[in-house]
């Protein structure tokens, strides 16, 4: 399977209540690539993914979609082909089962296709056996992995992570990351990752952009971005507070 898109972003602007928290971005990411955004708390990681994903609007400049088609600028049916993971994911109020198999009944799947998918899905996090759970009754990794299969279940071929593993312990952040580079595997898709984390980018990205008070310090290679010579940069790589 190859379902991955291209995202592009051209000169991205954003302000609230007159004050700038973007200004004039772009980036361009790969078919299947997975392509981390990072830099410190407010420098407008979750604002840029949010535009990425066509859930806002910029003030100015524009996102485009593109794959192996012609570029794609139809919103409404674009946006079926992504979706958005975040730190902590909303849980409705039903069986594990239900909250997994939520987007597909959209989707207006069969039920048939519906439950082999779900319980795929449940499989790959390592939640098998889990449907029949009350979601609210979870634990909060068990319950990030359900939101992670919520996600896969559909098959995006965008796939946004806002700080997907932030306060999860060290095996859940193993079982996801595993969860992803299958998912990755299996299909091609794109994924666009923020994280704060500078060791998780290391390991999962190839490629980053590194931003600073809404604009770009740095982007390409992870390792040539984390050696850049800015004691900002630096800074953030060895794990320090900037
Ligand atoms: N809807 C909004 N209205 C007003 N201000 C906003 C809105 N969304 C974001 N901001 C402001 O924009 C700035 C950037 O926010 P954003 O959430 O994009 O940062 P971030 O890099 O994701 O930070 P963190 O690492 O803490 O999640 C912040 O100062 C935030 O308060
Ligand atoms: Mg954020």
């Amino acid at each position: 399977m190859t379902l991955g898109l291209a995202v592009e972003a051209a000169g991205i602007s954003k302000s609230y209540g007159g004050s700038a928290v973007l200004s004039g971005i772009s980036l361009k990411i790969d078919a299947g690539e997975l392509f981390a955004i990072m830099g410190p708390s407010g420098s407008g990681k979750s604002t840029l993914l949010r535009i990425l994903n066509l859930l806002e609007q910029p003030d100015q400049g524009e996102v485009t979609y593109g794959g192996p088609e012609p570029v794609l600028q139809d919103g409404q049916r674009l946006r079926r082909r992504m979706t958005m993971l975040l730190q902590r994911s909303v849980m409705f109020r039903d069986t594990v089962f239900g909250n997994v198999a939520y987007g597909l009944r959209l989707r207006a799947m069969q039920e048939r296709e519906i439950r082999d998918r779900v319980l795929n899905a449940l499989g790959d996090v390592g939640l098998q056996g889990f449907e029949r759970r009350k979601a609210l009754t979870l634990s909060g990794g068990e319950a990030q992995r359900v939101a992670f299969a919520r996600a896969i279940a559909i098959e995006p071929e965008v796939l946004f992570l806002d700080e997907f593993t932030a306060n999860l312990d060290p095996p859940n952040i193993k079982m996801l990351e595993s969860a992803l580079a299958a998912y990755r595997q299996k299909t091609g898709c794109t994924v666009v990752m923020v994280s704060h984390n500078p060791f998780q980018a290391q390991r999962l990205a190839k490629r980053c952009l590194f931003l600073y008070q809404g604009e770009v310090l740095g982007s390409g290679p992870v390792d040539e971005v984390s050696r850049l010579d800015d004691e900002r940069t630096a800074a953030f790589f060895r794990g320090d507070l900037i």
